[in-house]
């Protein structure tokens, strides 16, 4: 949580139904609103973050991030839009992994692997909600209970999404396990800085904080090498834009439709540090993204097809928003190399993100 904020900050937060569930469980909505122009909208089903207003150059508050206005399109259908992802961001290969020698099955939703934590993973799941008045934050919670979804374990898990004055919106998680498991959160918000949702994201000028990437073979699933990124489509270490490369012959943009990649974060000390950017010239945003994780997915909209319903009385077409979706590496639980995203129990996870806008 930000230090800085102190009992008279004036983040206001205020609580309203956003919808009932089709199971019947009241959806809360909780607005949190800063001195500078900054709105946040955040609903108990899925934590899902389903508006995001911030002021463009002329102090224009806009919203910049995907999403439906009713509850039931949420339900309905959604790539993920704002959500909480959990137990594990990402993919798992085939579904499996084994701990201490034991191997547990996880629903396949994603052709033959497991994605974002399975059929109803966090996304779908409706959290308890605190609000914390005196630092500006909400506290969402959730108990997954032992094998759903096929994971070990009661994980209890709490993320507070916290609101400061100067623009930026931190994103803390915490778990524990009273059995060894495996868990990997992230927030799987789209962005589209411009704020206006029938115009595709390839002019945002991107960068990120990484020498390498994760190549991936024709399932998504990592090879298992990492890869330099320089002298490829995936070098993002000097700001360029998002659409520069996208469409050029590249074996890995051929397997991702474009970008749908991890990469492997520079300074991975577990500290907060600055990973990744995104700039929309016209209206000013800039997106500045910090996080204690080793890596982050850039996806750029590539499953959107027109089909789903926009905010704005349109759909979202082809590559209208992006996803930084700060995580550990996909498939970890099968990767020797790659950090570790077994807990056990006594051990707290922790992870933060930060999401800063300002005006460039
Ligand atoms: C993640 C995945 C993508 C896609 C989106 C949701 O970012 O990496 O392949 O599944 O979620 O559509």
């Amino acid at each position: 949580m930000n230090s800085k904020q102190t009992k008279n900050t004036p983040i206001t937060i205020l609580e309203d139904v956003f919808g009932t569930t089709k199971d019947g469980v009241t959806v809360k909505r909780f607005k949190m609103n800063n001195e500078n122009g900054m709105e946040v909208s955040i609903i108990t089903y899925g934590g899902i973050i389903t508006s995001l207003k911030v002021p463009n150059k002329n102090n224009v508050s806009e919203d910049v991030v995907l999403g439906y206005n009713l509850l039931s399109d949420y339900e309905k259908s959604t790539p993920y839009f704002g959500a909480l992802i959990g137990r594990y961001g990402n993919r798992i290969a085939k579904g499996k992994f084994s701990i201490d020698g034991k191997e547990y099955t996880l629903q396949a939703n994603d052709g033959p692997n497991h994605l974002h934590g399975g059929v109803k993973g966090f996304d779908k799941v409706v959290w308890s909600a605190e609000v914390l008045n005196d630092v500006g934050a909400l506290k969402l919670s959730y108990l997954s209970k032992d094998m759903e979804e096929g994971y070990p374990g009661n994980l209890h898990t709490e993320v507070i999404y916290t609101l400061t004055n100067d623009n930026v919106l931190e994103v803390f998680y915490r778990a524990t396990t009273d059995k060894k498991t495996i868990v990997n959160l992230t927030q799987h918000s789209y962005f589209n800085l411009s704020g206006d949702f029938s115009k595709p994201i390839l002019d945002h000028i991107v960068s990120i904080n990484a020498n390498k990437f994760i190549p991936v073979d024709a399932n998504l699933i990592p090879t298992g090498k990492l890869k330099d990124v320089a002298n490829t489509p995936f070098d993002f270490r000097e700001p360029k834009k998002i659409g520069q490369e996208i469409n050029i012959e590249h074996e890995q943009l051929k397997r991702g439709l474009g970008y749908d990649h991890c990469w492997v974060l520079n300074d991975q000390n577990q500290a907060m540090r600055f990973t990744a950017s995104a700039h929309e010239p016209n209206s000013g945003r800039l997106l500045e993204v910090f996080s204690s994780e080793p890596g982050i997915q850039l996806y750029t909209g590539n499953f959107l097809d027109g089909t789903l319903p926009n905010k704005q009385g349109g759909t979202y077409a082809y590559r209208t928003g992006f996803c930084l979706e700060t995580q550990h590496y996909p498939d970890s639980p099968n990767q020797k190399e790659f950090p570790s995203t077994i807990l056990k129990p006594g051990e707290v996870y922790s992870s933060k993100t930060s999401f800063k806008f300002s005006i460039k």
